[in-house]
């Protein structure tokens, strides 16, 4: 038997005998309007923020709202177990932690809190590129937990070789290739405010400790931190590369390798063709393409033309246990989170982020025994409905 995650709502009922309650809101739709009244307007509006005038963002969220479940009852659910395999990985529910830079903005103990709330809530943490804390800092942090690292593939080939040499050294098991940043987006909510932490080398931690990055350097960091920066904008992402390049990563990677922001089944299919282990259907929480198609309706297609040759994981517009549900049900194995952890970490530190955690995996859990499954292995498009909101 799986650990019960819904057991959560208990210890919440049991604590609240002594008159404490939860130090964060159990619906978890309702952090990122606290973190926006208690966080400073430059952070907030780079994690709440997303491309153009937010309609990709809207859509992700109207897509999960509108595919509705339709619960089966008399239904054996008394033992469940959330575990599910992915990439050969046994994981104890379908949920990982996204890729998200600059915790630091957020919360001083940035990724190194949030890597260890993954590591004890037994969850995948996947540390971006563009992290505050150089990845082997973050890696000592989890002890053996699982972590992918994701890779914003740097223009300089000594660079990227250097990221997956150390990535691998520091016991990231997965990579995690994000595909559609090859260019920052137009993001009103930084543009407004002329923020963007990395031009003060915020984010900047696992180019500056890098041999291959310093090596591109006339003087070092600490002596000249300026030029570290301007080396680090010419060299952060290559909008010239196609899929023939994927060569130079399956060269350098003996792990699995999942491509992250894909969305078009044809782009999937090539994946595959590729030797990749997997995708991700996301669009960047809405961060990218404003217009873009919601992920949550790319994924059925995706997950039809690719999902018996590579593993389908999902991002964009998960808030609560049931989006989860829907995800799976839409076709994915396995689901990211992305702004609520991020939130969670902004608000309480470590312990927001293991709220986020155990809220969501219990509300999927009791979704899941509700609507009269005992493992999201059975979960399927028949327990969706599309309807109105
Ligand atoms: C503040 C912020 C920073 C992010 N940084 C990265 C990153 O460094 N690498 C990456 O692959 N994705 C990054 N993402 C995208 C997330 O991995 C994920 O795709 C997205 O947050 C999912 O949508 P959600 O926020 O609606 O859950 C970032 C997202 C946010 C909100």
């Amino acid at each position: 038997m799986g650990k019960h995650w819904a057991d959560f709502q208990y210890e919440i009922y049991l604590n609240g005998m002594t008159g404490a309650v939860p130090r964060l809101p159990t619906d978890l739709t309702r952090l990122e309007e606290l973190t926006e009244q208690r966080l400073g307007p430059g952070p907030v509006g780079y994690v709440a923020g997303s491309a153009g005038n937010g309609s990709t963002a809207r859509a992700n969220r109207a897509a999960l709202e509108r595919r509705r479940i339709v619960p089966r009852v008399l239904r054996d659910v008394h033992e469940r177990d959330l575990s599910v395999e992915v990439l050969g990985r046994a994981l104890s529910a379908p949920l990982a932690l996204a890729p998200v830079g600059v915790l630091s903005i957020m919360h001083p103990d940035a990724e190194t809190a949030a890597a260890r709330a993954a590591a004890a809530q037994g969850v995948p943490f996947v540390l971006s590129s563009a992290s505050s804390t150089p990845m082997e800092q973050v890696a000592e942090a989890m002890g053996d937990a699982e972590r992918w690292f994701q890779l914003y593939w740097p223009r300089d080939p000594e660079v990227a070789r250097s990221f997956l040499n150390r990535a691998r050294a520091a016991g990231f098991g997965v990579l995690v290739v994000t595909l559609d940043t090859p260019l920052l987006a137009w993001r009103p909510r930084d543009l407004d405010q002329a923020y963007l932490p990395f031009l003060h080398g915020v984010g900047t931690a696992n180019y500056f400790s890098d041999p291959a990055f310093q090596a591109g350097l006339a003087r070092p960091v600490h002596e000249d931190p300026n030029a570290a920066v301007t080396h680090f904008v010419q060299m952060f992402a290559d909008p010239a590369k196609t899929w023939p390049d994927l060569a130079f990563l399956r060269e350098n990677w003996d792990g699995p390798i999942v491509l992250k922001g894909v969305l078009h089944p044809d782009d999937a299919r090539q994946a595959a063709e590729a030797g990749m282990d997997g995708v991700v259907v996301s669009n960047h929480g809405g961060r990218q393409v404003a217009g873009s198609v919601a992920a949550a309706d790319a994924l059925p297609r995706v997950a039809e033309a690719v999902g018996d040759r590579l593993t389908v994981l999902f991002d964009s517009g998960v808030r609560t246990g049931d989006d989860i549900f829907k995800a799976l049900a839409l076709g994915a194995r396995a689901v990211l989170v992305g702004r609520p952890y991020v939130y969670g970490l902004g608000l309480d530190g470590g312990p927001g982020v293991e709220h986020v955690i155990r809220c969501l995996l219990a509300e999927l859990d009791l979704t899941l025994a509700l609507s009269g499954h005992a493992t999201p292995r059975t979960i399927g498009p028949a327990d969706l409905a599309d309807g109105p909101v």
